[in-house]
């Protein structure tokens, strides 16, 4: 197999990474990971409280130490936080050790989905509802340079996991 049995799921916040993720896993039967998540365990905090405590600097260099320990992972789906792949090589590093997927969905969907949970996500907790579609598109328009370097990309909304499955499973066998 061409691929060291990892899948990285990428795509913008409120994009549904970790819902399919972890329905994806399933399916393969594998097992899934959050990299938020471990980052959380490996701190003792919060991703807020390490944004808002230590800034976003910080946070990303733990964020990249995080993903590459767990290269060595095998059968794993790993849900990516959104800016994970635009950060120092951490994308040259995903194509490198895994099959990387891309759930794509516009500025608008991304909009109804955030709206609701503003306060949770520190880049856009000071982001007013009125800015905040404009935000997003500049801020999708800007990372997509990184998520269009995926090997799979698929729509997010009304996601077929069985399809999801199919083109894993094609993808990991070439
Ligand atoms: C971030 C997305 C978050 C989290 C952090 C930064 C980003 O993850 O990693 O708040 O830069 O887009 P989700 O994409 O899971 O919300």
């Amino acid at each position: 197999m061409r691929y060291s049995n990892i899948v990285y799921i990428i795509g913008f916040m409120g994009s549904g990474k970790s819902t399919a993720g972890k329905k994806l896993a399933s399916l393969l039967g594998w097992s899934f990971i959050d990299l938020d998540k471990r980052i959380e365990e490996q701190t003792g905090r919060t991703i807020p409280e390490v944004f808002s405590q230590n800034g976003e600097d910080f946070f990303r260099n733990i964020e990249a130490e995080v993903l590459k320990s767990l290269k060595s992972q095998t059968n794993a789906v790993i849900s990516t936080g959104g800016g994970t792949p635009c950060h120092g090589n951490n994308m040259d590093h995903m194509l490198e050790t895994g099959l990387t997927l891309y759930l794509k969905l516009t500025p608008g969907q991304l909009k109804n989905r955030l709206s609701k949970s503003t306060g949770e996500r520190p880049l856009i907790k000071d982001i007013s509802n009125e800015d905040l579609l404009r935000f997003i598109e500049e801020k999708l328009t800007y990372r997509e340079k990184w998520y269009n370097r995926a090997e799979i990309i698929v729509e997010g909304t009304n996601l077929n996991t069985n399809l999801l499955y199919t083109l894993v499973m094609a993808n990991l066998n070439t």
